[in-house]
């Protein structure tokens, strides 16, 4: 079971993930306080993010929450999105506002970057 690493553009952080786990899961892993209680189904679109760099597969996402344009420029639902290679990828909308919240609160270092095995 392959596992890459995420790296969040918006904290500098970077964290493991399966091919097997949605990167929302992957996020979570982090315990970060950030993460917004979304439906993790693809359904409420609170979990949107750009992949900046590399390449995942996605199960079906609404296009309430991500459009054509949106999916052309690379957002995705983190819960709807699995990792096919090291990602760069940045939070978006109501995610990001979350992230760089917490990271703020937290006093996360933007340079920092948290490595941890995968589950
Ligand atoms: S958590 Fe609701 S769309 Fe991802």
């Amino acid at each position: 079971m392959p596992s890459y690493q995420i790296r969040i553009s918006n904290t500098g952080e970077t964290y493991a993930c399966a091919d097997t786990r949605t990167l929302l899961e992957g996020l979570e892993a982090l315990a970060r306080s950030g993460i917004p209680a979304g439906c993790r189904g693809g359904g409420c679109g609170v979990c949107k993010v750009r992949i900046e760099a590399g390449t995942v597969r996605t199960k079906k996402m609404s296009r309430c929450h991500v459009s054509e344009q949106d999916e052309a420029e690379g957002c995705v639902l983190a819960c709807r999105a699995y990792p096919l290679s090291d990602l760069q990828v940045r939070a978006v909308e109501k995610m990001a506002r979350c992230i760089e919240r917490a990271g703020a609160r937290d006093g996360a270092d933007p340079l920092r970057s948290a490595h941890r095995p995968a589950p």
